[in-house]
């Protein structure tokens, strides 16, 4: 997106698709919040790369409706995520919610839904990004860190920020310790951001994102 582009979220009821991995808390945080009404939108599909992943398991649990493909029965990545971009184009999805998705997502994906993809990364964005972000902080030794929902663009968890939650460091944390401190606020924010999207009050302009009142 140039300089000079502006994208305005839609203020409707909206259809989201949540791409998961595995255990699949913030899946969890984000239908919760919808089901207590307090986001104007309604998950239509729930998809994993992972046939196992507990939070496929959940989200049929909950009566919603999940997909699983296998990425090693596609040649390419490409041809993989046409596929799943083909899926959620069938379901009229708005907004694709990355929750634990541990596969990049390929440019022709990112362009198919440009700013209607977003992403929860577990530290405080541009720091330590990729995987393992919580230990990398502990390793680091820095005094806070994070979550960090954003845009997701072409570029590893580089996209616009939409929010972020700080959380403190402790001498005597673990990477597990600091990422169950970062999860609560995870599941705070997420569902937030996706409330003021189909609120029509995130605005991107270049590669920053306003919050309308
Ligand atoms: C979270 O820490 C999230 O920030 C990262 O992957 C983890 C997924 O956890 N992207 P869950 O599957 O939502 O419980």
């Amino acid at each position: 997106m140039s300089e000079q582009e502006i994208f305005r979220s839609p203020k409707k009821r909206g259809r989201v698709a949540v791409l998961l991995s595995g255990r699949g808390s913030n899946f969890r945080a984000l239908h919760d919040a919808m089901r207590e009404g307090k986001i104007n939108a309604d998950i239509v599909l729930v998809f994993s790369n992972k046939a196992d992943a507990q939070g496929l398991q959940t989200a049929k649990e909950r009566g919603l409706e999940t997909l699983y493909l296998d990425p090693k029965a596609y040649p390419t990545r490409d041809d993989y995520d046409a596929i799943i971009v083909e899926e959620l184009k069938k379901r009229e999805v708005d907004l694709v919610c990355l929750a634990g998705y541990m596969k990049i997502i390929t440019p022709l994906f990112c362009q198919a839904y440009r700013n209607q993809i977003m992403n929860i990364h577990p530290a405080l964005l541009p720091s330590f990004p990729g995987l393992h972000a919580q230990k990398q902080a502990v390793d680091y030794g820095v005094r806070y860190s994070g979550a960090t929902v954003h845009f997701v663009w072409e570029e590893v968890d580089a996209g616009p920020i939409i929010l972020q939650a700080v959380v403190p460091v402790y001498q005597d944390d673990t990477e597990e310790t600091l990422a169950e401190r970062i999860l609560k606020e995870e599941h705070r924010i997420y569902p937030e951001a996706v409330r003021l999207y189909f609120e029509g009050k995130l605005e991107v302009r270049g590669r920053k994102v306003y919050i309308l009142d």
